[in-house]
């Protein structure tokens, strides 16, 4: 109980040796998410500050601005461009909360549990319409196409993720597909984004674009095993929500595909008993499923470091390489 709190710490101190070089990049993004909440009316700067101060990790902006800094450009509408992602997010976060009958993010009460799912419902579109505003003051209508692209693809995804819900023939390739609609398209958004700013090469974009197909890719079995094996007093929100909600994910997939049939009988059966939970934990660890979904993220990791190559040695370059280890030994 006691170093889970450090862990916490710990974790932290990582991120912030990770983005030391882009600290005063990350730090405008903060004043231009506190912006959204001050220009708002009524109830929305108490809503807005409440999810904006509960922090995260900011990835979106990193990456948005990192990749900028990989064309060489460092200019204000990296830090817009990244804003505009992580609102995109958190608005992404607000409503998934409600999906999954989640009650912790970020350490505290969601903001659904905090002001009602229709505030935060309603809260949620609102964040959507900054971000795309946000995005339209930059004046180029390809960016705002490549985030309206992507976060139609996450509703997509998640759509098609509940619609498979209890549903215990999903197959790997249907996993594979929701990670990428809801998790990896935003993030290779916003490496194409920081591309299109830095007016780099399509050639280039679309290396930029495969890092964070791959690193989202690796982050979302990493959440999904975290969510299985992970330390709430860590990750700061609710787990073992995608077993209550029926949402077959990566390592109970590889599980259920290695059993012969009278095992899968019983793991299927348990799959469907609330009560059965630890016993669906046990054995994922014990059978090595768990370890085969970490071999899988991190496969991914490389793949999107194997992205980088084609670009010269530098700090921005070194950072999104550090972020990708990171991505899979994180516990938060
Ligand atoms: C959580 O994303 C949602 C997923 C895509 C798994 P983050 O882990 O990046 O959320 P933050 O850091 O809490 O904002
Ligand atoms: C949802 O996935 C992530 C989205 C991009 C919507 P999860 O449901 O696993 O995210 P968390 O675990 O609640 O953060
Ligand atoms: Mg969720
Ligand atoms: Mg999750």
């Amino acid at each position: 109980m006691t170093t889970k709190p450090v862990n916490r710490q710990q974790e932290q101190a990582k991120l912030e040796d990770l983005y030391q070089s882009i600290f005063p990049y990350l730090l405008q993004t903060e004043r231009a998410l506190q912006d959204v909440a001050t220009r708002g009316k009524g109830m929305i700067p108490e809503i807005v500050q409440y999810v904006v101060q509960a922090g995260g990790k900011r990835l979106r902006p990193a990456l948005v601005v990192l990749s900028a800094q990989l064309g060489g450009t460092q200019t204000d509408d990296a830090i817009t461009v990244g804003a505009a992602s992580e609102l995109i997010h958190l608005a992404t976060l607000m409503h998934d909360d409600i999906v999954d009958r989640a009650s912790l993010r970020h350490q505290k009460p969601t903001a659904a549990v905090e002001f009602g799912d229709d505030v935060a419902i309603l809260l949620g579109d609102y964040l959507y319409v900054e971000a795309f505003s946000l995005l339209s003051s930059i004046n180029d209508p390809v960016l705002i196409e490549l985030f309206a692209r992507s976060t139609r693809t996450m509703c997509q995804g998640e759509i098609n993720q509940v619609k498979r819900r209890f549903q215990l023939d999903l197959t790997l390739a249907e996993y594979l597909s929701f990670i990428d609609n809801k998790t990896a398209t935003l993030m290779a958004a916003c490496m194409r984004g920081g591309a299109r700013l830095a007016r780099l090469s399509s050639d280039q974009a679309t290396a930029l674009g495969h890092y964070g197909y791959n690193l989202g890719m690796a982050f979302q079995i990493i959440d999904d095993t975290l969510d299985l094996v992970g330390e709430e007093a860590a990750t700061g929100k609710t787990l073992r929500t995608d077993l209550a909600n029926g949402k077959l994910t990566l390592p109970l997939i590889y599980l259920r595909d290695k059993l012969g049939a009278a095992d899968r009988e019983r793991f299927l059966s348990y799959l469907k008993d609330p009560e059965s939970v630890s016993r669906i934990i046990d054995w994922l660890k014990e059978s090595g499923a768990i370890r085969e979904g970490l071999r899988q993220a991190s496969n991914f990791a490389h793949q999107a470091q194997g992205a980088l190559h084609s670009f010269p040695a530098s700090s921005p370059r070194s950072s999104l390489n550090a972020i990708a280890d990171y991505i899979v030994t994180r516990t938060r």
